[in-house]
């Protein structure tokens, strides 16, 4: 198992955001979380690394475990630190730094954070850039990009640290269909490579042609969890049934 999370639990005020979700992932999964806008599916996400602190739960990614304290200390923060080495985060708005290039964002990370020499962070970017295909674009500037390249860098910087998972948050859902699926089909690229992916989206059509697992989140809590083709086939629960009707109609 490579990420493992136990009664994750989060308010913002009086809202109960995530009422208690646990989730155990096996290293080469992709998983696919879908739910009702509000239902808590970024948050948790975020909760994973502890981007957001949850109020209560455990996060355990490789060897590093974090119980979600009652009072955050350094330590925890520098035990938080090393929990997000292990996953890289991919969001729907790019979050590419404009004044650098597209080369400089995928080798910033590995020069200033892992203090990697310079000539071993450009071999490692311009190899993820071949494998997104973005090597003829390298030394753009992000506002010369489509879309769907802009979200391609993102993932090519956050593979960059060599995570042990990765996190998408509506990846696609800034894009036209056609730049979508280029940025699918990386997605199953690095799943037929082993890595380890959860992804937030609204296509069901990836999720389920895709998906090891579906996640069915609504109100914080899991409903329901499987198998992409029996849930979207025959979903067990009524809410479950409910919200991809909705979706079709
Ligand atoms: N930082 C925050 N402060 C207050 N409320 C928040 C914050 N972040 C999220 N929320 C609320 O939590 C709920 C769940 O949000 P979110 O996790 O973004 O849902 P989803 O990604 O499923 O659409 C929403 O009602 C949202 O307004
Ligand atoms: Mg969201």
């Amino acid at each position: 198992m490579v990420l493992q999370a136990k009664d994750i639990r989060k308010s913002f005020g009086d809202n109960d955001i995530l009422r208690g979700i646990s989730l155990e992932v096996e290293r080469g999964e992709l998983i696919s979380i879908i739910g009702p806008s509000g239902c808590g599916k970024s948050t948790f996400l975020r909760c994973l690394n502890f981007l957001e602190h949850p109020d209560a739960g455990d996060v355990r990614i490789e060897d590093v475990g974090l119980t979600s304290p009652r009072h955050w200390h350094r330590r925890d923060e520098a035990q938080a630190h090393r929990l997000r080495a292990h996953v890289g985060m991919v969001f729907q708005s790019f979050n590419l730094f404009p004044h650098r290039s597209v080369l400089e964002n995928v080798m910033m990370a590995p020069v200033h954070v892992k203090k990697m020499d310079h000539e071993a962070a450009r071999r490692i970017a311009c190899e993820l850039l071949k494998k997104v295909g973005l090597a003829a674009v390298k030394d753009r500037y992000p506002d010369r990009l489509s879309g769907g390249q802009k979200q391609r860098a993102a993932i090519a910087r956050a593979l960059a640290m060599r995570p042990s998972v990765m996190l998408y948050d509506e990846p696609t859902s800034a894009l036209d269909p056609e730049l979508s699926e280029e940025v699918l089909s990386v997605m199953r690229a690095l799943d037929e490579e082993g890595m380890t992916q959860l992804v937030v989206t609204h296509d069901m059509r990836f999720a389920r042609a895709a998906s090891d697992r579906v996640l069915y989140l609504e109100e914080g809590k899991i409903v329901e969890s499987g198998d992409p083709d029996v849930m979207f086939a025959n979903p067990r629960e009524a809410r479950t049934r409910r919200f991809l009707r909705t979706l079709l109609s």
